[in-house]
């Protein structure tokens, strides 16, 4: 496994790699690297010649008061984790080389893409700017890496759907693969950030996935109305944690609220545990 730190230098390599014939399977993380993401990475494998995964915790999508400074770190062992699932490359940048100045935080991009509504709706109003520098830093990944086929994971799943608008806006000849979330033995999503919850808070945290549960099957089995449904998901989790920021059911596609069962729909949620911020999704087949 041959780790770069040089943007130039992994441009490079991927274009060499590509003029060879060998597919690209492209996954990008912020590291601390759990099961979640080692599931992609596994995907990846399984489906090209060539994996590679960037860790970059990306100061461009963090706001103002978030955990930038605190996210978690840990570069050995995540190199250790990779190795075991026999990676070929790991880019491992600094921010200075992938960020327009050599500013710290917050930092600001020149150019960058706007999104309308699908960044400005669910996450995107607790989180101003969040997306926009997601997909700047994506998009930034894709030209450097130029990779065949890229693996993103269901847990985010309105991060998805603007990854997926991104590379249609910009005809990017890219396969996107959607990974289902992949959860710890008692159904609460993994993520780099469940390592800030005490185990009090950690309890908490469960209702979070129990609600999205209760409410998938309920919505399947469509006794009761959609807003209703919602309506009781609410008030159960508002009971539950500490600040409920949404919980709306939306079109899978579009993101727009939905009132009735048709189409595909996911039931989206981002509360606060503590000093936590959760996130979690359960998608419901139309
Ligand atoms: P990060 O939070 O490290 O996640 C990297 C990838 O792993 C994302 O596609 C995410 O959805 C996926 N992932 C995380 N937890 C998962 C779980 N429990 N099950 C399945 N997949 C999971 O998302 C980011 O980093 C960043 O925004 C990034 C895309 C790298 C841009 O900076």
């Amino acid at each position: 496994m041959k780790v770069i730190r040089s943007p130039k230098e992994f441009q490079h390599r991927m274009r060499l790699l590509r003029r060879r014939g060998s597919s690209i399977g492209f996954v990008p993380t912020m590291g601390a690297l759990h099961e979640g993401h080692l599931r992609l990475v596994r995907r990846a494998c399984a489906e090209n010649d060539t994996v590679v995964v960037s860790i970059f915790v990306n100061p461009t999508q963090f706001g103002p008061g978030e955990d930038y400074k605190k996210y978690p770190r840990r570069m050995r062992d995540d190199l250790k984790k990779l190795r075991r699932e026999k990676v070929d490359y790991v880019f491992e940048p600094t921010a200075s080389a992938m960020v327009p100045k050599k500013s710290s935080h917050p930092v600001r991009w020149e150019t960058s893409r706007e999104f309308h509504r699908l960044a400005g709706v669910l996450c995107g109003k607790y989180r101003p700017g969040h997306f926009r520098g997601v997909a700047a830093i994506v998009a930034k990944l894709f030209y450097l890496a130029q990779p065949h086929r890229v693996y993103f994971g269901a847990k985010d799943y309105q991060q998805t759907a603007i990854v997926r608008r991104l590379i249609s806006d910009l005809d990017l000849d890219i396969a996107f693969r959607l990974v289902p979330t992949v959860r710890e033995g008692d159904g609460l999503a993994m993520s780099s950030r469940n390592a800030y919850l005490s185990p009090a808070e950690r309890a908490r945290a469960l209702s979070l996935s129990r609600v999205l549960f209760v409410l998938r099957r309920e919505i399947r089995a469509g006794r009761r109305g959609i807003a209703v449904l919602r309506q009781d998901a609410i008030s159960t989790l508002r009971r539950r944690v500490d600040r409920l920021q949404y919980l709306e059911i939306v079109d899978a596609e579009t993101l727009r609220p939905v009132s009735r069962r048709g189409r595909k729909c996911v039931a989206l949620a981002a509360c606060y545990v503590g000093q936590t911020r959760l996130i979690d999704n359960v998608i419901i087949p139309g």
